[in-house]
Order: C-alpha cells, then sequence, then structure tokens
C-alpha cells in the first residue's frame, strides 16, 4: 500500500531521515529511568489519518521521534487473528457495516449491551478487506475508502521494513473477558506472538488477565496495567479503577507500569482549568512503577484553558514541571509531543535563540540571524479580552517584540484602543447600548454600535467581552475572564509600553477618512500622542510601527522618518506586480498579508505558498508580515497538523515572514526559544515546516473540492487611497497632522514649539 505514495514518503524521509551528531546533553528528566519520556501513537498518527491503518502508522514513524512505539488496540477475529481497531465496534470507522450489513450483533460487554459490527463474527479473511474511515469530524475524511484494516502482523511488517530505526509496538488488550467468553483467548495470542516481533509493552484493564501473563512473556516486554474511569468496576477483581489507584503495590507485584487518563495526574475542574496535580506520578515512582498518561489529542475539545490551545504545552505540563514526568504519552497527534520533548523542553527559561529582525534589508552573508518580530494582535488577545489592559500586561509577559494598539475615536475624540470600531464586537455595549445600533457602510455592511457614537464616559462603563472567533464551535477563549479588564485610552498604551522591555509598538489606523465626516481625526490624535509621549525622538529606543490599508494615512506619517509604515493587504494575492511594488515604496516600509496570500489554501489543505509574492516584496526592500496566527485547531490547515508551532514554524523558515502576527505571542515565542527554531535536527528531531501540497497528494479523488480560482495580482489601482482633507491655509486651523506636513515641506520644526498645547 505504501507504494502508492513514494512522494511523500520521500519528502518525509528527506524531512526526518537525518541525523544529528553527537546528541548535547540535556538536563535530567524526572522519569523513573531518568531517560526521556516515549511518544506512543495512538492508532498510528491518528489525529491526521484514519486510526490504525496504513498511513497513520507510516506517518507516525516518519514524523516522530525515531523511538516512537506505535500503540494497537487488538481484536480477535473468529479464527484468533489480532487485528488493530480502536474501537471494539468495527462499524464506528470503518465500512463493514456497508459490505456486510446483516452480519451486526449486540453483546453483553461488561454488563452492557452494545450493538454493532465485532471482530470476533469475522473470519480474518473478511476483516482484511474492510475499508477504514474517519469518524472524528475535526479529522480529514480525505483518506477514506482506500486505507485496510491491518492485522498486527501487518503493522509489524511495516515497522520492521523501516530500515535501521528502533520501532517499537504496544499491544492493548481493553476486552479480554469478553472475547474468552466466545471462546478466544487474548493470552493465548500474546503468549504465541513470534519473538521478532518488536512488541515492548503489553496493556489491559483487566487485573487477573495482566497477571495471569506475568511470567509468561518475554522479559523485555513492560506489562502496563491501564486505568479507566475511577467509578468503573474492574471486572475481574470488582473493584472500582478508583480504588485500584489507592493500591499500587498490588498492581507492582506484577506489573511495570500503569497507564491512566490525564486526567489522574492533572485534573480538570467542570470549568476546565487545571487544578493543583494529583501525587500519582510520584507515588508510582516511588513504587517503581512507570506511568503513562493517555487522551492527548491537539484537536481535544476538552483542552484545559490553562493550554491555551497550544497542544504542546499540554504535553509539556506533564513532562517538563519541577516535580515530576510521566514516562510516556499516549497521542493522537505523536509529532507535537515528539516537538514537546525534544525541542520544547527545559526551554522554558531561554533567551531568544536569535534578536528579531530590525527594520530595513535582510541580513547578509556573515551577518547575525534574526527572527520574526512577535507582533501582537490587540494584545494577547487569545487569553484575555481584546486590547484590554490584561491583554497587553499578557503580551509583555509572553515575549511579544511588538504590542498594538487599532486606535479607536470616542464621540468626544477620546482616542483608545480596541480590535473594532464596533463596540458591539468584543464589548457588553449591545446590553446597554442597543438604542446606538446603527449602519454604515463605510465601515461594514452589518449593523453595529460604534465607538464614534458613544462618549468616553459611556465607553468606559462598558466591560470587555471576550468571545473569540471559534465560539460557535465551542472553543472559547479562557471564559473565566471573559469580562476582565479595562479599556485603555491612547496615552495610558504609551505609558505602559514605553515603561515595559518591548521592542515597539504598533500604531493601527482605520476609517480615517469616515472619521473626519464625524469632525474626528484619527491621524492627527495618534500623532499628537506619540509625540507627546516621545516615541517619535531617536533617543527612545523603541520602534514605532503604523499600519493602515490607507496609503494616504501611511503618508501623513512620512514626517516621522522614525517610524516604520506597514500597508495592510486585507484580501488576498497571489502576487505583486513590480509596479505596484514601486507605488507601495513611495509611502510604506512593510506590508502586512494575509495568512492565505502567504500559502494559498483549498478548504483545509494548504496548497502552495506564493513564494513570487513574498520574493517580491522583499526584493523592493519592503519588509513582510503575516497574520493573524491563532492556536485553535479550527484555524489551522491540516497541512499544520493541528499544532500551531507548525504554523509559526512554516512562516518563519519556509516563507520568510519578517514578523508574525499573532493573538498567541505565548506560543511563537516558545517556538524562538527552542533549538529547533533554526530549523536545523537536534537531537534526531526538528520541527518541520508544513509541506503545502503533501496531503492533497494523497487525497481520494473526488474528496476534495476543486482548487479555487487563484488570487488575483496586486496592481497599483488594488491599492485604498482615500483623501484625506486639505489642510487650510489659516495656521491656527491647522490641525496636528497638517503641520507636520508643513514642517516637512519647509523643515522649520513647528510642532515642537506647540508641545505646550498638545493636551487639547
Ligand atoms: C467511536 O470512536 C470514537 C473515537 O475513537 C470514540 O470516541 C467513540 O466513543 C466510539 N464510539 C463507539 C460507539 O465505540
Ligand atoms: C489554570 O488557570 C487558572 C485560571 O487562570 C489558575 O487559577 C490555575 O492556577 C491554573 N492551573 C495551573 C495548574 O496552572
Ligand atoms: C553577532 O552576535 C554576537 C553574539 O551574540 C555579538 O557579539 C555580535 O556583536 C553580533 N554581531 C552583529 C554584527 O550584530
Ligand atoms: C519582559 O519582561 C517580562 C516580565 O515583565 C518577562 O516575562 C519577559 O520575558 C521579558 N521579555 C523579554 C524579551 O525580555
Ligand atoms: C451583537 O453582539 C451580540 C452578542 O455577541 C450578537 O448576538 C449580535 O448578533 C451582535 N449584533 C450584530 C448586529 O452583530
Ligand atoms: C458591503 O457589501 C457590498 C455588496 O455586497 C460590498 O461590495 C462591500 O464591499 C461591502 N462593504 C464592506 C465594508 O464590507
Ligand atoms: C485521480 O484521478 C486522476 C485523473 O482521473 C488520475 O490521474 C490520478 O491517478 C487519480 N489519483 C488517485 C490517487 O487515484
Amino acid at each position: 500500500m505504501g507504494a502508492r505514495y513514494p512522494l511523500v514518503f520521500l519528502i518525509l524521509l528527506l524531512l526526518h531521515g537525518t541525523k544529528a551528531a553527537p546528541d548535547p546533553p540535556v538536563p535530567g528528566w524526572l522519569t523513573l529511568s531518568g531517560r526521556r519520556p516515549v511518544v506512543v501513537a495512538r492508532g498510528g498518527f491518528s489525529g491526521l489519518l484514519p486510526e490504525s491503518g496504513q498511513l497513520a502508522y507510516n506517518f507516525a514513524m516518519h514524523s516522530s521521534v525515531c523511538d516512537v512505539v506505535l500503540f494497537c488496540d487488538l481484536q480477535l477475529s473468529s479464527d484468533g487473528v489480532g487485528f488493530c481497531h480502536s474501537s471494539l465496534r468495527l462499524d464506528n470507522s470503518s465500512d463493514i457495516a456497508q459490505s456486510f450489513p446483516n452480519r451486526g450483533s449486540t453483546y453483553q460487554v461488561n454488563g452492557q449491551d452494545v450493538q454493532g459490527w465485532f471482530s470476533l463474527d469475522f473470519k480474518s479473511k473478511e476483516l482484511h478487506d474492510i475499508v477504514l474511515s474517519q469518524n472524528i469530524l475535526s479529522r480529514p475524511n480525505t483518506f477514506d475508502k482506500e486505507q485496510q484494516l491491518l492485522s498486527l502482523d501487518n503493522v509489524v511488517q511495516s515497522v520492521l521494513a523501516q530500515q535501521g530505526e528502533v520501532h517499537a509496538i504496544w499491544v492493548n488488550i481493553e476486552y479480554n473477558s469478553f472475547f474468552m467468553e466466545h471462546g478466544l483467548s487474548s493470552e493465548g495470542y500474546i503468549v504465541g506472538l513470534p519473538k521478532e516481533f518488536p512488541v515492548t509493552h503489553v496493556s489491559s484493564p483487566e487485573f487477573a488477565f495482566l497477571k495471569g501473563l506475568s511470567g509468561k512473556v518475554r522479559s523485555n516486554i513492560k506489562l502496563i496495567f491501564r486505568f479507566l474511569r475511577e467509578d468503573l468496576v474492574e471486572p475481574t477483581t470488582k473493584r472500582t479503577y478508583g480504588e485500584l489507584l489507592k493500591d499500587l503495590k498490588s498492581i507492582k507485584a506484577f506489573a511495570s507500569g500503569i497507564l491512566v487518563p490525564k486526567q489522574f495526574i492533572w485534573p480538570q475542574n467542570k470549568d476546565m482549568y487545571l487544578e493543583p496535580s494529583t501525587s500519582l506520578v510520584k507515588d508510582a515512582h516511588a513504587l517503581g512503577l512507570e506511568v503513562y498518561a493517555s487522551g492527548f489529542a491537539n484537536d481535544d475539545p476538552c483542552m484545559s484553558y490553562n493550554y491555551s490551545y497550544d497542544p504542546s504545552a499540554e504535553i509539556l505540563q506533564y513532562i517538563d514541571n519541577s516535580e515530576f514526568s510521566v514516562d510516556g504519552v499516549l497521542t493522537d497527534n505523536p509529532p507535537t509531543a515528539s516537538a514537546a520533548l525534544v525541542c520544547m523542553a527545559h526551554t522554558k527559561g531561554n533567551p531568544f535563540l536569535f534578536p528579531p529582525v530590525k527594520a530595513g534589508p535582510p541580513p547578509g552573508e556573515g551577518e547575525n540571524s534574526t527572527r520574526p518580530l512577535i507582533i501582537t494582535h490587540n494584545g494577547a488577545s487569545g487569553v484575555f479580552s481584546d486590547s484590554t489592559d490584561l491583554a497587553y500586561q499578557q503580551a509583555v509577559k509572553d515575549g511579544a517584540d511588538i504590542i498594538d494598539c487599532w486606535v479607536r475615536m470616542s464621540k468626544d475624540g477620546v482616542a483608545f484602543c480596541l480590535g473594532s470600531t464596533d463596540l458591539n464586537s468584543s464589548t457588553t455595549a449591545a446590553t446597554t447600548f442597543l438604542g446606538k445600533m446603527t449602519t454604515v457602510n463605510e465601515i461594514q455592511n452589518k449593523s453595529g454600535i460604534f465607538s464614534f457614537d458613544l462618549l468616553w464616559s459611556e465607553i468606559q462603563t462598558l466591560k470587555p467581552n471576550l468571545i473569540g472567533p471559534f465560539a460557535d464551535a465551542r472553543l472559547e477563549r479562557n471564559p473565566a475572564a471573559k469580562n476582565a479588564g479595562k479599556f485603555v485610552t491612547l496615552p495610558e498604551f504609551l505609558d505602559f509600553a514605553k515603561a515595559s522591555n518591548i521592542t515597539g509598538i504598533l500604531m493601527g489606523i482605520e476609517h480615517a477618512t469616515y472619521l473626519i465626516t464625524r469632525g474626528l481625526d484619527v491621524v492627527d490624535a495618534v500623532s499628537k500622542a506619540l509625540v507627546k509621549s516621545g516615541y517619535d525622538k531617536e533617543t527612545c529606543k523603541q520602534r514605532v510601527l503604523v499600519q493602515s490599508e490607507d496609503a494616504q494615512v501611511l503618508t501623513a506619517f512620512k514626517s516621522f522618518p522614525k517610524f516604520q509604515r506597514v500597508l495592510t493587504i486585507e484580501f488576498d494575492i497571489r502576487d505583486a506586480s513590480k509596479p505596484s511594488v514601486e507605488e507601495i515604496l513611495q509611502f510604506a516600509n512593510a506590508v502586512k498579508l494575509r495568512r492565505s496570500s502567504a500559502a494559498r489554501v483549498n478548504g483545509f489543505f494548504l496548497e502552495g505558498f506564493t513564494d513570487s509574492l513574498v520574493n517580491r516584496l522583499h526584493a523592493g526592500g519592503l519588509q513582510v508580515y503575516v497574520g493573524v496566527l491563532r492556536n485553535e485547531f479550527m484555524n489551522l490547515a491540516f497541512d499544520y497538523w493541528a499544532d500551531p508551532l507548525v504554523e509559526v514554524a512554516t512562516d518563519t523558515l519556509s516563507v520568510g515572514a519578517d514578523g508574525l502576527v499573532t493573538e498567541f505571542p505565548a506560543t511563537a515565542a516558545a517556538f524562538f526559544r527552542s533549538p529547533c527554531s533554526t530549523g536545523q535536527v537536534y537531537m534526531g528531531y526538528t520541527i518541520s515546516p508544513a509541506e503545502p501540497g503533501g496531503l492533497l497528494m494523497l487525497a481520494v479523488n473526488g474528496s476534495v473540492p476543486p482548487a479555487p480560482p487563484p488570487a488575483p495580482v496586486l496592481e497599483p489601482q488594488d491599492i485604498l487611497q482615500q483623501q484625506l482633507p486639505v489642510c487650510p491655509n489659516e495656521p491656527m486651523f491647522r490641525t496636528f497632522r497638517c503641520r507636520l506636513a508643513q514642517e516637512k515641506a519647509t523643515g522649520k520644526p513647528e510642532y515642537n514649539i506647540n508641545l505646550a498645547s498638545l493636551d487639547g
């Protein structure tokens, strides 16, 4: 089967086949053995591919640390052959019900009636033809219909075919009693396994069964007792798993370790926040028992909010805390666990490996390498509500380089920070100011409650309202802090930024021309505030970025030579014409692209990079920022493997972005602290950038929608040029903005003289 996809395996081999020379020393692990924990791949790379199929197992081996353990949930056929499938019910994720419509049955399993299609009703010959499918909605069904159910022998063959790698197989016998009742012996099967099978672990939630195996299997096979939910009754001792948990000694008598749901170690309260850890790992280690934690998946809808949707943060909680480390993790996403173990563990306190890029051309030969800037989007808005004091504090704590303020105006001319001028999107405005709901087509087509219709004193009565873009999919952000924090005025933002250790600030400006019609001059307000706080001075070490989609707005800031001017290109483009680059250079020194302009997407798949676009912009001397990056797996193309670190790696190493605009600065910062952020293989592993087109190539014909029409090439006329009103001749009516322009024309510093009048 593997031979059908030679190209992808070649790519994977190129990515992962190289080995670094000697491994550098690493801090000790708090595992039982003191060695690195192991990655156990449940059904292979089941987070991406139909579980326990050939592709899933092959991908797991090629995309993980080389000692990855492949997990096989064993189901026996009527003639006693073991097959790998996670669910006792084969119809759960295969076409068996369609192939054998009349062969379903109902059985008593651990005291409960279960209806479905069971392996023991079929001969192994029949099972070999069963075709697997994906039954988890957040995962692609694009690879269905081509992966067959595999026997353990099949899996072993494909493992042994991997030359020179130390692969291992973990066999789990979930339902020994059930198979026994129907005359099939799991024990006989396990004991009879050929010696050359690389089985390293055998687990079961059945006490007596596992105990019976001890002494009968090879001594280098670890017997692992699997815990199920604490209230469930273990069928052979009739004690609950909760009771057995308090009697680890009895397990130690025959087992080398235990496999427990992850919540047994880091419990979660009903609101999905983590509670302090239990003493389970330490207790088990004290008895000499290894501890493996299960239940890791990048798209786990119940992942604790403490991890901010960063699945490697979750793995690190188990392997890199100051108290203990589990000995292995059972996961559906083995590359993420591998990255956590090799690239991310023990890097928390590290400095960034490289300094951030400077404004100007990229470093040349012999110059020190740099990394992209971490630019926030409304502060750390993945953790706290959009542009609140808390979101900005979190951003600084999380290692952002640049914090951003999208400047909004109240009716009475107070400039403040908020992601949208429509207060309905991230405040509680709808509860009190529904009467102010209007439609302003110059701004958006849906109606809203606009900041320029409310006094600042009214806006201050509102509360932030953290919703997040994926709340409809039940992926809420930090609900405990939903209404926490307060809005900050532009001067407050600047004072905070100046007192912090960040590299710089970004001023976002939108709707400047419309605001003039409301008697509000946002360009003026921003210029004044920056001058007043001294941000225009060369002596101020922090950088200033001004971002707008309007060329005229950026032109107005040319009077400040220190500021970098960033053009927002808020629509997808696949390239930029030469004249358009020349046009942009007239008023900007950087552009901010959408993610889908950096890498073309088709549905949830990446089709390819727009290399020529980024190269052309770079060649023109423009820096390229890409965003907005968000951690939620719903936001990630399948090629990123539901792992936000892979997108960061891709934008850094493949796209060549000079800045990453993100709502989760901690995730980008963690990557830049990792030895893998250079793209080099480190201790046999690295976080590889996505390979656009790779998964599409594997897709079953007809399962992917046709490629969308290509995005346009940027032309000069696509660049927004809204006229800001002309400046009056009378000096006394001149706005600050106009005085700046005057100064530039005459070389006479007009604004410096009038600093005292800036309070108005
Ligand atoms: C089907 O499989 C999914 C994923 O493995 C699992 O969550 C679910 O409980 C299974 N359903 C049944 C009926 O076995
Ligand atoms: C998880 O987050 C909550 C709320 O922020 C916090 O109180 C708790 O201490 C965190 N738990 C852990 C284990 O970090
Ligand atoms: C390059 O990095 C080294 C070590 O951090 C530093 O000493 C040196 O000054 C840097 N050189 C340049 C040109 O920035
Ligand atoms: C800036 O200071 C915060 C603490 O206020 C710290 O957590 C963060 O790591 C620092 N950032 C840098 C880049 O030094
Ligand atoms: C305003 O916000 C509320 C709450 O988020 C939402 O239900 C409503 O649809 C929004 N109204 C508009 C016009 O967007
Ligand atoms: C409003 O809708 C019109 C027509 O659908 C569209 O052309 C225009 O771009 C929309 N405006 C905004 C601000 O979204
Ligand atoms: C998909 O269809 C095309 C054209 O019909 C064919 O050339 C290609 O080999 C098919 N791919 C697969 C994986 O079946």
